[in-house]
């Protein structure tokens, strides 16, 4: 015969011995804290399986979009002023990028996407840097380099080849430093 209670109460007395009110509502202090650890272990072993899966993605759109090799025509060289900037969607229509003429045969391209919290970039090359409005940032159009203010990494640097008249963005360069 099996003499284990039915249910182990918190202060550790019989079931006859309990209040009525927990006679009638006996809890079971152990399983119940059983069944609260495990559904937390179960959370938090979710909750970092989420984690790894979104590093793993965010990883896998890097990687991909660096990688890009579709080419697009942007512009034709004669319809830029040096001194002149255009905004063209590159490698997909949801990215924004900006094309700069810096002299007769100099181009350079980037992201527009401040690499702080996305906001876009704007030109000002009468000091030869890129703006960024949100909270003042500012980068390098020479080289797109973070240069003051919250953003810590350059601008992602888009590659370009010219040929027949004809400017085309080649590819996405991410940069970290
Ligand atoms: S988003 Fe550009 S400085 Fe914050």
């Amino acid at each position: 015969m099996n003499d284990q209670p039915l249910h182990n109460f918190p202060d550790g007395r019989p079931e006859e011995e309990q209040p009525k009110w927990r006679q009638d509502f006996p809890i079971d202090v152990e399983a119940d804290e059983y069944g609260a650890r495990r559904d937390f272990t179960k959370f938090m072993v979710l909750t970092s399986l989420a984690f790894v899966c979104g590093q793993i993605w965010i990883g896998l759109h890097s990687l991909f979009r660096a990688r890009s090799t579709d080419e697009k025509q942007i512009a034709k060289v004669s319809d830029m002023a040096v001194g002149q900037t255009i905004s063209f969607n590159y490698p997909t229509e949801r990215d924004s990028c900006i094309l700069i003429r810096q002299s007769a045969d100099s181009f350079l391209a980037y992201s527009n996407q401040c690499t702080h919290l996305m906001c876009p970039v704007r030109p000002d090359l009468e000091h030869n840097r890129l703006h960024c409005p949100c909270h003042e940032g500012y980068f390098e159009a020479d080289t797109g380099r973070p240069l003051a203010g919250p953003p810590r990494r350059p601008l992602p640097k888009i590659h370009l080849r010219i040929a027949d008249g004809i400017i085309y963005a080649t590819a996405v360069e991410l940069r970290t430093s």
